[in-house]
């Protein structure tokens, strides 16, 4: 078993996390469930953060929270001190709820509503990161006509898109989002936010990509934005103060993954900025990033129960559990692998290999091909790793089944941060036919 964070084997040969048997979580809580292990989310947090501090360079650690919202796990990011990434009214409402401060709150999103922003407005977060003339304009006046004055990014495509070895150049970007540094969009954003009363151009953001094993899309993303805001500062003494290159930062799923450590991303990314700003005689901004798996992605864990079984004769044995595409829409999604163990009985010797199947109906719902595994009988407990990052905040109701609780783990302590839906949960928004349909 390859371990994360706290996660070991105790005596009984359970796993254990946080210092915490998780088969007694699955007695209290029921499966399926969430774990998370509190101590790595904290570990990555101060991993980005230190980087930036030991390199002696301003930055923001903005917790990308659509990897995974909720009042706890804001708290969470709140202690650590780091900032935080909303793309929605839900996600900024989380926020504000969890008492996050405004003003280290980002807000994304290619297609924001006039409500969105004027909850973003009046709720006075520290920074909308602009992602089209649309928007832009609404901004503004949305703005002025609430007397504020509103600090912003301009989200850029730098024509690299990187994804976990590859990354390409592209030199027109075909992307929904943001504004083209190399067709002229982005200068012309620039200008026209410079001209604009309402709003403080704070500098530029771009994204180029998740789950990335290589700096190298980074630092050439980095380094094209340099090369173009020297251009701006020469033609239109435009001074980036912030310089935010996103998140995408890659875990291991399974021994296949071989990514970096965090602060390999951070250090070879601050290295760029600075040789690049020093070609041009430029000062160094600030630099924010955005990472969201990378902060909990590995420290979470889902415990299933073993079902059903179902042989097919030469060919494989299936094994069904009592969750699936509705915790876990990514094998379904994207085909993501995952690692998982017994937990009830983690050191015993490994004897066939089983498919996981989900409970939806549908073919598709599939959580692990061919997974190596001991005897495994109706009632064991499966653990699945790495499952924090876009588990529950994708999580959906197919089937009408309830979403799965979340808990936290550290030393020894158990918190309930996301209680189990109920069947009255499911119907809550339902609201019966007002009139009778009678049809001879
Ligand atoms: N910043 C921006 C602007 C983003 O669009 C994203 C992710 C992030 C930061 C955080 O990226 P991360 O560090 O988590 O890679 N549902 C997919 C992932 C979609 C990521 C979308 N944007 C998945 O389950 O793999």
């Amino acid at each position: 078993m390859h371990t994360y964070g706290t996660a070991r084997v105790n005596q009984s040969g359970h796993l254990e996390v946080g210092g915490v048997d998780v088969i007694s979580l699955a007695n209290k809580y029921g499966t399926p469930l969430y774990i998370y292990d509190v101590a790595l989310i904290r570990e990555r947090a101060r991993g980005f953060k230190e980087t930036f501090e030991k390199l002696g360079v301003s930055a923001q650690v903005a917790y990308a929270s659509k990897a995974f919202s909720a009042i706890g796990m804001i708290q969470l990011v709140e202690e650590e001190g780091l900032s935080l990434d909303v793309v929605s009214g839900g996600e900024l409402y989380t926020a504000l709820k969890a008492n996050f401060p405004a003003e280290r709150i980002h807000f994304h999103g290619n297609n924001k509503s006039k409500e969105e922003l004027i909850m973003a407005i009046e709720s006075g977060i520290g920074c909308v990161v602009v992602d089209n003339f649309y928007e832009l304009h609404m901004l503004q006046s949305l703005c002025e006509q609430q007397g504020k004055v509103m600090n912003i990014l301009l989200r850029v495509t730098p024509g690299v898109e990187a994804h976990t070895h590859d990354y390409i150049t592209t030199g027109q970007e075909d992307s929904k989002f943001g504004f083209d540094l190399n067709n002229g969009q982005a200068e012309e954003a620039m200008q026209i936010a410079l001209k604009m009363t309402a709003i403080k151009l704070l500098g530029v953001h771009c994204h180029i990509g998740s789950q990335i094993f290589e700096t190298t899309g980074f630092t050439l993303a980095a380094r094209k934005i340099i090369e173009k805001l020297a251009e701006w500062k020469e033609r239109y003494q435009f001074e980036s103060d912030v310089l935010n290159l996103g998140g995408g930062f890659g875990i291991r799923y399974t021994e296949e993954d071989d990514p970096l450590e965090p602060w390999q991303y951070v250090e070879e990314i601050i290295k760029e900025v600075q040789d690049q700003t020093a070609t041009y005689s430029m000062s160094m901004p600030e630099i924010w990033i955005e990472p969201g798996r990378s902060l909990v992605g590995d420290a979470g864990i889902t415990l299933y129960q073993t079902g059903s079984e179902k042989h097919v004769p030469k060919v494989r044995k299936y094994i069904a559990i009592d969750g699936g595409m509705n915790d876990n829409i990514r094998p379904a999604l994207y085909e993501a692998k995952y690692e998982a163990v017994l937990a009830n009985r983690v050191n015993d010797p490994v004897e066939e290999t089983v498919s996981i199947a989900g409970k939806c109906c549908e073919s598709g719902d599939m959580l692990i091909w061919d997974l190596p595994l001991p005897k495994a009988e109706s009632g064991d407990i499966l653990a699945v790793f790495c499952t924090g990052a876009y588990g529950y905040s994708m999580a959906n109701n197919y089937n009408r089944i309830p979403r799965p609780p979340v808990v936290f783990v550290e030393n020894g302590n158990v918190d309930l941060i996301i209680k189990r839906e109920s069947y009255e949960d499911i119907i809550k928004l339902d609201l019966p036919l007002t009139r009778t349909m009678s049809h001879k």
